[in-house]
């Protein structure tokens, strides 16, 4: 019986040494999403948020954003016992072996992130955290970040590891458990592997560095991506010039394994909360180390004058003004499949004709905070934006307009032009039935 009883409690204590206790700290989408993720790998999770609004639909299991399998993953979470919600800080972190910065770093007036949310969040914690507690950076920071932790954290007996995500917003639980790559960037090989061994049960290779070459790669990758974009942008706009359509341009360039077929839509410019705050925040990073980002900042510009010249284009379909004129657009957040507007491509192309004179009524399936803008008009279904309109505008790649036909809005606007800023409409249709039609990359 004594025999039994150890066994039982040998196994029980293994289990304990696989199971990991975490706290994640910041329950945004980074936030929400690696704890979710967390617990579906069997570890045993707090996740922490300071809004207590946010926690409470939280606790009800619900989730407060728009992300694929998000609900899902929360009740599963909080039925197995391993997940679960508070808004206390400090008895969260007491205990726990690991804890997630999962923090906002905006960007600061001058381009560089801003870190006073983790500053403010490190210098609390410091104190509470056990011996030997890893405290992992995920929030992307820059370059030294992870030093700067460790000074805050005011503790010469815990790790600072860094561990940057690359999550896309709409699919970051998908893209946290089927990663192309973990990076586990820090220089106390035990804490490395502690943070490596939560990742055991995925499958993709796990990169150990130095903190500063995985908080480099974070950046380097979000840059890299947004300069691919904006260098088909550039080639879509040239496509336009000369007559070529920059789908055929594509399909030929995405078939060279060294350029790769993703990531190659052109549209109205990336935005969203990562690209836009990223690259600014990496040319400052150079910068600060006397180095003149030539390359990225014109990335930036050009990906700027996109945003003007999808509302030049409807300023022009509109015979050369939108003064007095409405326009409807169909979409506001960055992307299709998220409710988020931050930095959003839309919103930027829309304020330009707003402030041209334009009226503004849109249809978004999913955007959060549109009342902040009142200046749009909120529109029931893509049909209601367009009744009354001068010109419609796509510029969010929702699928269901892709499937709205000529002849369901043609009646709706007072003239038949579209500016399909996202390539979603089928030219030859909506031409074919007497529109003025204009998309990105092709005539
Ligand atoms: C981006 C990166 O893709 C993630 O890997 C990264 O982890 C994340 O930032 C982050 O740093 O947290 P996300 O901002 O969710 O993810 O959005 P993306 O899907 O990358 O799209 C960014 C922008 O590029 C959007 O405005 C989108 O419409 C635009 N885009 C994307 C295009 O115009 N064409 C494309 O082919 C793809």
């Amino acid at each position: 019986m004594r025999r039994l009883c150890s066994d039982y409690l040998f196994e029980f204590a293994i289990r304990l040494m696989r199971v990991k206790r975490l706290t994640v700290i910041g329950s945004g989408y980074v936030g929400l999403s690696t704890a979710v993720a967390l617990a579906e790998l069997s570890h045993s999770v707090v996740a922490v948020d300071i809004d207590p609004a946010k926690i409470a639909v939280l606790k009800s299991g619900t989730s407060p954003i728009a992300e694929a399998g998000m609900d899902e993953g929360i009740s599963r979470g909080l039925e197995s016992g391993r997940l679960s919600f508070s808004t206390d800080v400090l008895n969260s972190v007491a205990g726990a072996e690991v804890v997630f910065l999962c923090l906002p770093t905006p960007q600061g007036d001058d381009g560089s992130a801003d870190l006073s949310y983790i500053e403010a969040v490190a210098r609390q914690i410091g104190p509470h955290l056990a011996l030997g507690t890893v405290v992992v950076n995920k929030s992307t920071v820059p370059v030294g970040s992870s030093v700067q932790v460790g000074k805050w954290l005011g503790r010469t007996d815990v790790f600072v590891v860094s561990n940057p995500e690359f999550l896309r917003q709409g699919t970051a639980l998908q893209d946290f458990l089927h990663p192309t790559r973990v990076v586990v960037g820090g220089d106390n090989e035990e804490a490395v592997e502690k943070v490596a061994s939560l990742y055991a049960a995925v499958d993709a290779p796990i990169l150990r560095m130095n903190a500063a070459s995985a908080e480099a790669l974070k950046y380097a990758a979000n840059s890299f991506l947004a300069t691919k974009l904006t260098f088909v942008n550039a080639i879509a706009d040239i496509c336009e010039l000369v007559g070529a359509d920059v789908f055929d341009v594509v399909s030929g360039l995405g078939l060279d394994p060294r350029i790769g077929d993703q990531f190659l839509n052109p549209g109205p410019g990336w935005g969203g909360s990562c690209f836009p705050k990223d690259t600014r925040a990496l040319v400052k990073i150079a910068e600060g180390n006397g180095y003149d980002f030539a390359l990225l900042r014109g990335v930036i510009q050009t990906n700027d004058e996109q945003y003007e010249r999808i509302a030049l284009k409807v300023v022009e379909v509109c015979g050369g003004s939108v003064s007095g004129k409405t326009i409807a657009s169909w979409g506001l957040t960055f992307k299709a499949n998220t409710d988020d507007l931050r930095d959003s491509p839309a919103i930027a192309i829309l304020s330009t004709l707003k402030d041209m004179g334009a009226t503004i009524r849109a249809y978004d399936p999913a955007a959060r905070g549109v009342e902040m803008l009142p200046w749009v008009q909120r529109c029931d279904s893509a049909l209601e934006a367009c009744d009354g309109a001068d010109a419609l505008a796509v510029l969010t790649e929702w699928p269901e307009f892709a499937s709205i036909t000529p002849a369901d809005v043609v009646s709706r606007l007072s003239a038949a032009v579209v500016v399909d800023g996202r390539n979603v409409l089928n030219p030859q249709q909506w031409k074919s039935s007497g529109f003025q039609y204009r998309g990105v990359g092709r005539s």
